[in-house]
């Protein structure tokens, strides 16, 4: 009797781990693995954008870890190791970049060697491996396509130099040891959060700033530009379609180039300011004028007065020559633009906006017509009436969070 409750309750044990068993995959078969990614370069403009988007569009489907550079730095490939073991991820992004005007130390150890150690690792997890790249590796000329280059040479500077010789590297990891990888080279990116003030940023602040008092460029001459606000929908599809972006690299752009002047001019008036006229200085103007500001800024430095000229400068001949990359392989894969009519000049506004706002509460620009901005809100308030401010969130705005109540 003993013998035969005791071998009931065995089959019992048994039915009721396999039931678990079955019960468990079938439930993760409804509902598939979340997957865990590690972004690089989360704090800057594009990184910054796709950490926010796969926060608040995919929270159950995608988790997103963005070390800061001071828990992760890719100059060091023991840290990228040790980084990757211990979260297992199962996809790495990499957005990070040294400054644009870094030396040629900064430039090869994070654009280059720290490309390098990502997809040797990424390589090593058999995990994908996205790459961000530029329209720095490319020459100037009209509907680049992806496999236009520039040459490596010791002429160029560093940034494109590094982004040229990471995108090699990677095709030449694809092809030999299987790394599975995707570059997506950038133009002129427009967006929000750009913290550092660069790139056509850095154009829009010198409209704003008043301090481009002429045209830096000449008519006709056409660039791409890309929109950070759809790069994080790219991003999410070619992770979930490796089959058809593996190996291969894309021009994220806009599907039409922009003439330089005219978006300057645009800008301007949106601003509703006097300057730039339009008069447009000759390149070889510029760069005597570009030469002889370094020469003076160096004479003040004798003196102890440290300044400087925009790293941007650096690209001063892009101003002048048109660089316009093809969107042919782009539009002609399965990704579908997730707001077709949004272009620069359907952005401008909302651009100026949030830029302005941000400089003006940065004390960097004052210049500007102030009713284009919002100043209606708390910061009048507590700017000109602040006692009775103060009053006012005496009255409604003390009470403890509810939802944070325990009891
Ligand atoms: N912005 C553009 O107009 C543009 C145009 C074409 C291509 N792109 C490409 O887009 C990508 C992102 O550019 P971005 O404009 O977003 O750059 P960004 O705003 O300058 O941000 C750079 C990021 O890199 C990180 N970083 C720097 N050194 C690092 C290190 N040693 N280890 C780990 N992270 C490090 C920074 O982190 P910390 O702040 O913590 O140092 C920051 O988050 C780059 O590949 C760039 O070539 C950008």
């Amino acid at each position: 009797m003993l013998k035969c409750f005791f071998t009931f309750f065995t089959q019992l044990v048994n039915f009721s781990s396999w039931f678990k068993e079955i019960y468990s995959v079938a439930h993760n078969n409804s509902s598939p693995k979340k997957l865990l990614g590690v972004l690089i370069g989360g704090s800057g403009l594009i990184g910054g954008t796709l950490a926010h988007y796969f926060k608040t569009k995919t929270p159950d489907e995608i988790e997103l870890r963005a070390p800061s550079s001071k828990k992760l730095s890719i100059r060091n490939a023991q840290d990228i190791r040790d980084y990757l073991k211990r979260v297992k991820p199962d996809f790495v992004i990499n957005t990070a970049i040294a400054n644009i005007g870094s030396d040629s130390q900064l430039a090869l150890e994070i654009n280059y060697l720290g490309t390098l150690n990502l997809a040797r690792a990424t390589a090593a997890l058999e995990i994908p491996y996205i790459h961000v790249s530029s329209a720095a590796t490319l020459p100037n000329g009209e509907d680049l396509v992806e496999d236009d280059q520039l040459q490596i040479s010791p002429k160029l500077n560093n940034y494109a130099k590094s982004k040229l010789m990471a995108e090699q590297t990677l095709k030449y990891m694809y092809k030999n040891v299987g790394l599975d990888y995707t570059a997506i080279r950038l133009a002129v990116v427009y967006g929000e959060h750009d913290h550092k003030i660069q790139g056509f940023h850095r154009l829009f602040f010198s409209i704003a700033d008043e301090s481009m008092p002429v045209l830096f460029t000449k008519k006709k001459v056409m660039h791409s530009y890309s929109n950070a606000n759809k790069f994080p929908y790219f991003v999410h599809h070619i992770l979930k379609n490796r089959e058809e972006f593996s190996g291969e690299t894309y021009h994220f752009v806009d599907k039409n180039p922009v003439e330089l002047a005219d978006l300057i001019l645009t800008i301007k008036s949106y601003l509703e300011l006097s300057t730039p006229r339009e008069i447009y200085v000759p390149y070889s103007m510029a760069t005597f004028g570009k030469k002889a500001l370094e020469m003076l800024l160096k004479v003040f430095s004798r003196i102890g007065m440290k300044g400087g000229l925009p790293a941007e400068l650096m690209f001063l001949e892009n101003f002048y020559k048109t660089q316009t990359l093809s969107s042919e392989k782009l539009r002609a894969s399965s990704f579908v633009d997730p707001m077709p009519t949004e272009t620069i000049y359907t952005k401008l506004p909302e651009l100026v906006v949030y830029y302005l706002t941000r400089w003006t509460h940065q004390n960097l620009i004052s210049t500007f017509n102030e009713s284009i901005i919002d100043n209606s809100s708390m910061a009048g308030e507590f700017e000109q009436t602040p006692r009775k401010f103060l009053e006012t969130i005496h009255a409604d705005s003390t009470a403890p969070f509810r939802d944070l109540i325990t009891r």
